[in-house]
Order: C-alpha cells, then sequence, then structure tokens
C-alpha cells in the first residue's frame, strides 16, 4: 500500500550520520507564488531567481531517479506555489514512474488545486497538503493578500473527490492573527475526514537581510497552548497509535472523522531526532535542514558534465553533513533564504 508508514517501505533508505533513515525528498519546483501571505512575503514580492538557473523537469528528474536508485522512497512537491508552475501534472507522471519511488505528494495553497485536482491524480499523485491559516473568507484575503478562501475550499473538495487523500490542512499558528481559530479547526475534524495540523511559526529571519519592507512582526503561538485550549473546550485528545512517519504526532477528539496533528519543531523534544528528509531547492540546491543553511549545490553535476554519479556523491555529501538538530535554541538562524526558496 502506497503512503504508509511501515518499515518495509523505509528499510532500504539511507541512514544519515545520526543514524536517522531518509527516506523521503521534498522538491521545490519554483520560488514563485500566486499569494502574498504577510509571514512570508513582501507585498511587492520578492526577487525571483531567473528561469534559466531553476532546474527543469528532467533535471529534477534525472536527481529523484539517483536519490530512488539509494533507497529514498518518497517526493513531495512544493514552492513557492507548485502549482504556479506550468506543467506540473508532467512531472508528477515522470516521477511517479521512477522505479522505487512509492510516494508523489504535494504542497500548496489550493488556489488553483480545483483545475488541477483529477489531472495529477491521473498522473499518479498520491496525496495533497493544503496550506490553510483561517476559515474566515475576510481574513484569508489579508493574511493572503487578496486570496479567496473559497477557491481554497473548492480545490481541497476537488482533492477529496479525485482521491488525494488524506488531505492535510497546514496551520500555522500566529497570535493576535488565527490563534483564536485554533478550536473551529479542532471542530472541524469531527464531521469532515480531513487532517488538520498545527504547525508553530518558524524564524526565518532571511527578510530582514533584503532591504526589502520587512513582513509585520508575527508572533509565535506555541502547540501546547493550542492544545491545552483545544482540549480545556472540548475535551482531552486521544494520542492515535499510528503516527505515519512525518514531523507530526497526530490524536482526535472522542468520535471524529478527521485527526489532528501537531508539528512542534521549537517546542518538541527530540524532534529532529525523527527528521526523514532532505530538502532540493528550485535551484538545485540540496539542503539536509530545513532550518540550516547550509547546502550541496547540484549543478555542477547536473550542468558541468558531473552526471549521475555527482549527484550521488552530493546525496551522500548531504546525508553526512545533516545536522543532528536544528539548534535554534543555540542562536541558529535559516538566514540566506526564505521559506519560500526552500518550499517548507
Ligand atoms: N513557519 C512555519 N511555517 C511557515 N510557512 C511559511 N512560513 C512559515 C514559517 N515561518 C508554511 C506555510 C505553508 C508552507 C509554504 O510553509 O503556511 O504551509
Ligand atoms: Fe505563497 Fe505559501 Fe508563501 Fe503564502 S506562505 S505567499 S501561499 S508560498
Amino acid at each position: 500500500m502506497k503512503g504508509r508508514a511501515d518499515p518495509e517501505m523505509t528499510s532500504g533508505a539511507p541512514l544519515d550520520a545520526h543514524e536517522r533513515r531518509i527516506s523521503y525528498l521534498r522538491v521545490s519546483v519554483t520560488d514563485r507564488c500566486n499569494l502574498r501571505c504577510v509571514y512570508c512575503m513582501p507585498q511587492e514580492g520578492i526577487d525571483l531567481v531567473p528561469m534559466e538557473d531553476v532546474l527543469s523537469y528532467e533535471e529534477i528528474r534525472d536527481v529523484v531517479r539517483v536519490a530512488a536508485s539509494m533507497g529514498l522512497r518518497r517526493v513531495r512537491l512544493t514552492g513557492g506555489e507548485p502549482l504556479a508552475r506550468k506543467g506540473l501534472v508532467d512531472l508528477v507522471g515522470m516521477i511517479s514512474a521512477l522505479p522505487g519511488i512509492e510516494e508523489v505528494a504535494l504542497s500548496t495553497n489550493g488556489i488553483v488545486l480545483a483545475r488541477h485536482a483529477e489531472s495529477l491524480a491521473r498522473a499518479g499523485l498520491s496525496r495533497v497538503n493544503v496550506s490553510l491559516d483561517t476559515l474566515q473568507p475576510e481574513r484569508f484575503r489579508s493574511i493572503t493578500r487578496g486570496g479567496r478562501l473559497e477557491d481554497v475550499l473548492e480545490g481541497i473538495d476537488a482533492a477529496r473527490a479525485a482521491g488525494l487523500t488524506p488531505v492535510k490542512l497546514n496551520v500555522v499558528v500566529m497570535q493576535g492573527m488565527n490563534d483564536d481559530e485554533a478550536l473551529d479547526f479542532a471542530r472541524s475534524t469531527i464531521d469532515e475526514d480531513w487532517q488538520v495540523r498545527f504547525i508553530e511559526l518558524m524564524p526565518f529571519t532571511a527578510l530582514e537581510n533584503t532591504g526589502q519592507q520587512p513582513a509585520p512582526s508575527v508572533a509565535f503561538v506555541s502547540n501546547g497552548t493550542v492544545r491545552r485550549r483545544i482540549e480545556e473546550a472540548l475535551g482531552p485528545l486521544q494520542p492515535e497509535s499510528r503516527d505515519g512517519n512525518g514531523p507530526a504526532r497526530y490524536y482526535r477528539l472522542p468520535g471524529a472523522k478527521g485527526r489532528i496533528g501537531f508539528i512542534s519543531p521549537l517546542t518538541e523534544e527530540g524532534f529532529c531526532g525523527r527528521c526523514n528528509r532532505m530538502r532540493l531547492t528550485a535551484t538545485g540546491k540540496l539542503r539536509p535542514c530545513l532550518l540550516t543553511d547550509h547546502e550541496i549545490d547540484l549543478m555542477p553535476s547536473l550542468r558541468g558534465g558531473g552526471g549521475e554519479d555527482g549527484i550521488r556523491r552530493g546525496i551522500v555529501a548531504a546525508l553526512a553533513s545533516k545536522p543532528d538538530a536544528h539548534h535554534l535554541g543555540d542562536g541558529n538562524r535559516p538566514r540566506r533564504r526564505r521559506m519560500i526558496q526552500i518550499g517548507g
């Protein structure tokens, strides 16, 4: 069965220097986006990388093919907004056909998902995660600077109809912006068979270094606080026995169809110890850790004649240099790239 955290599926995956099995590659296909979320993008957008510096779909496929030959089994396409890049369905088809690839998933803001869900599923996509920070149309418009909530909800429906399930909703909780909606999101899992995942805001400081207008200050709320509020209002959350093999810890409200997950990179002890992934940026850099700036450039292999051997050496180097943890508590910060340039 596809998309489940069973040992058979990941046992062939390579170990990193800290004995974590790395079975999962997140691939950012573009730094472009059709929204301007206040915590992510300045109003005027960011300096985009020129298209010639962005990996072609064939180049992405070549990297994924080598990764799969080394035991990586799952791929997630991210952005920016991945559906903002033309022909994404073709890439899904190219990657899902590769030997060894068990699952291809997509992270999207959902704005144009309704239009593409069916063809994505036909091309071999397994599932989608949709970023959704509010269930209130007016608020959605202001957080995303102009997006229509209705489009996203239609996208979610289309994804479910196309079998891209379970749909996971990613909610970044921000004080004074949407933290008052935690209960609404939690309640929505009673009747909807989706998974609502509360994500702790991560300190991306890239905004400070660009000379562009900084994002409005957005304040962190711990998932401990979110969980306490939910339990005070709705009763104890029941831990799920099958946690999946991602970063989330899952719970269920009694009798609920859906689940509630918490992704707590800042407050969960041992969060990084369960890390199973690395990242490929749209410009061909392997990034072993989301929150650490160290990267390995695959461009010399992809365009400078290094070939498959070069890609393999790059992946080996990424495995060897993946830090044990993000060390945000000791002052480490990702400064070189924004979230949108890594893909979350
Ligand atoms: N912390 C946590 N999540 C973030 N995202 C964007 N910026 C941050 C941040 N600083 C999320 C978006 C979306 C994906 C692109 O990453 O909400 O789910
Ligand atoms: Fe686009 Fe996601 Fe950033 Fe919002 S958070 S601007 S949807 S990339």
